[in-house]
């Protein structure tokens, strides 16, 4: 059997008195796209964050291709080559589309032995082309800033940096809210090329025929825990509603 890209062991985060994230273990395997389901506060922000670097486990280890990961910020776990595209998209606004994919991995150029660098802002944007052109994805111009793009733009913008950086592990918040149906299309689009490239993708979403769409596996949270793990092939939409409300509860039923 192939070993996880990512195994979470027995995460727990607390803030405050509230647990967001109780106890919970999960692998996720290379080249799948796997589904995070859950209703509002379930965790699984919190959770991703935690693999992510942005929130650190009170409990629990992660282990990133085989080797325990700490990660103490999202840097840390970027640079191991995990990708988030988070809630709250993370591009800067007022840059360009070259240098948000290359935000703060900048290309240089050296002059003087090394004593005097600066941007090289003719290779970044000749790479962004590349890759975006290489995603199938059209933009008017790349040197209009980030704020003038359309949602759907943004998020490609975001994955292209994601397969520029040749990430190990893609995970996305939500990226299909706020889009237009056209747009949808185009990131489950980009999510199925990811996987084909053998990027292995955590999907959170709250829309199931996105998750029957793209995903091979899903994952539910109810409060915190993990309720159930399955193939998507396995399931319907009907069932992972009775999940999600915590009508339906695998660990319940295993302990009782
Ligand atoms: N930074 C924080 N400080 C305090 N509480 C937090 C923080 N982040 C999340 N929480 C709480 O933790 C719980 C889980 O939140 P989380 O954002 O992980 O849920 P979610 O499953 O992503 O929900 P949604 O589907 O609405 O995005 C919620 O009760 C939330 O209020
Ligand atoms: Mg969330």
């Amino acid at each position: 059997m192939t070993d996880p890209v990512l195994s979470i062991r027995n995460l727990t985060r607390r803030f405050g008195g509230l647990t967001a994230v109780n106890g919970v273990s999960w692998d996720v395997y290379p080249g799948e796209v796997v589904a995070l389901l859950g209703d509002n506060g379930a965790g699984k922000s919190t959770l991703i964050k935690c693999v992510s670097g942005v929130h650190q486990p009170d409990e629990g280890e992660i282990y990133f291709r085989g080797k325990r990961s700490v990660f103490a910020r999202p840097i840390d776990a970027r640079r191991e080559g995990i990708e988030t595209i988070y809630q709250d998209l993370a591009l800067a606004n007022n840059l360009d589309v070259p240098a948000n994919i290359f935000l703060g991995r900048e290309a240089k150029r050296s002059y003087f032995g090394g004593l005097i660098k600066t941007l090289d802002e003719k290779t970044m944007l000749r790479e962004a082309a590349a890759g975006l052109e290489a995603l199938d994805i059209q933009f008017p111009s790349l040197t209009q800033p980030i704020e003038s793009l359309s949602g759907g733009q943004r998020q490609a913008v975001a994955i292209a940096r994601a397969v520029y950086w040749q990430a190990r592990l893609m995970i996305m918040d939500e990226p299909t809210n706020n889009l237009g149906v056209p747009e949808q299309q185009k990131v489950l689009e980009l999510i199925r090329k990811l996987r084909d490239q053998g990027v292995p993708v955590i999907l959170i979403t709250h829309t199931l025929p996105d998750v029957f769409a793209v995903s091979d596996r899903l994952m539910v949270m109810h409060r915190g825990r993990k309720v159930t793990e399955k193939r998507t092939a396995e399931t319907n939409a009907q069932e992972l509603v009775q999940y999600m409300v915590g009508a339906l509860d695998d660990t319940a039923s295993a302990a009782a």
